[in-house]
């Protein structure tokens, strides 16, 4: 979509009433077989729109889709979302938002798109990503940290996405999981990814993906133990332009007090009150080696503090997390 047809579409969506072909010539510049041109294309998009010769054009429908015309309204960041990408396939925004970061987009870009062809997760996995039902978005971030502060950064987005969450579905018993998984009654309803590029005392970018499955009213198979999403957890359906502008509106006022502040201590009493795994005997599994002990909280650096079978606490700064014995609460 063109920047006049998004144009339009915004104008039109605060419009309740019918808007007349005039009036958008006059607004726009353009003509009235150029206004036709663009009101095409919406309807070519999956919008829908009345039009009563006399009185204008109202639109009647929206696509429901994260396009960039359906976020902007709900957004209220300064700059996250300065820049919305929206794609109907792409292989991982991930992949494409670092593109962008590499050509100079800004911080605040955001890549979202409809469905992904290989979307990515963490350790090697893949995240699936079907059309038409979830949420899957990367934003450029420009921190101007050093590069050991990064890895603060995805349990701040999980902060972010839960406290956006906890908003957008009230009484939704959603947990975070070290380092950032979202978990709803002991299953994964979203996974955020983080890579960045940078030097030892200079981070160039950050990106960080995120993945929410929304209105999946039907898993694969092989996730159905393992996974959820809001529509499974609810029994409605959710409008995913507002929770993708919602969780850029949570997480900007985060990310600009991480960056006046030296460690995450701003959020840790957050943090405990919903993690999952407080207090929870755990194996952390990593690249090549495995820890077990007992969760006895979040440093202010973002790592898990673990006390081991011989009742000393050890920090553990990156992995995956199992629950040992009781059942995810
Ligand atoms: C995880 O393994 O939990 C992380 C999943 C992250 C998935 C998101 S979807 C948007 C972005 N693009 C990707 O390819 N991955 C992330």
């Amino acid at each position: 979509m063109n920047d006049v047809t998004a144009q339009i579409l915004v104008r039109l969506m605060m419009t309740p009433d019918f808007l007349s072909g005039e009036s958008l010539c006059r607004e726009f510049g353009i003509t009235r077989s150029a206004v036709w041109k663009h009101i095409r294309l919406l309807r070519s998009e999956g919008y829908h729109l009345d039009a009563v010769t006399g009185r204008g054009y109202r639109l009647s429908g929206l696509t429901g889709r994260p396009v960039e015309a359906e976020v902007r309204p709900f957004l209220t960041a300064r700059n996250f979302g300065c820049k919305l990408v929206y794609h109907t396939v792409t292989v991982s925004t991930n992949i494409l938002a670092k593109v962008l970061a590499v050509e100079g987009s800004p911080e605040g870009t955001v890549v979202v798109a409809d469905s992904q062809s290989g979307g990515r997760g963490r350790m090697g996995r893949i995240w699936v990503s079907p059309p038409g039902v979830n949420l899957y978005f990367s934003l450029i971030l420009r921190p101007a940290v050093p590069s050991v502060r990064v890895p603060q950064l995805p349990l701040l987005v999980a902060v972010a996405i839960h406290q956006a969450l906890s908003k957008f579905s009230p009484g939704l018993e959603a947990t975070i999981k070290w380092p950032n998984d979202i978990l709803v009654h002991g299953r994964k309803l979203c996974g955020v990814l983080c890579e960045m590029q940078s030097e030892p005392d200079l981070t160039h970018f950050v990106v960080t993906g995120i993945g929410i499955n929304v209105n999946q009213s039907e898993l694969p198979p092989l996730l159905q133990e393992s996974a959820t999403s809001l529509f499974l957890e609810r029994g409605h359906l959710f409008s995913r332009p507002e929770l993708l502008a919602s969780i850029l509106n949570h997480f900007e006022p985060l990310y600009d007090a991480w960056l006046l502040e030296e460690d995450l201590g701003f959020i840790l009493p957050y943090l405990e009150e919903h993690s999952l795994l407080h207090a929870k005997e755990v194996t952390i599994d990593q690249m090549n080696r495995s820890i077990s002990g007992t969760v006895r909280g979040i440093s202010r650096y973002g790592e898990l503090k673990l006390e081991n079978t011989e009742g000393e606490t050890i920090l553990v700064s990156s992995g995956e997390a199992h629950l040992r014995k009781a059942a995810f609460s």
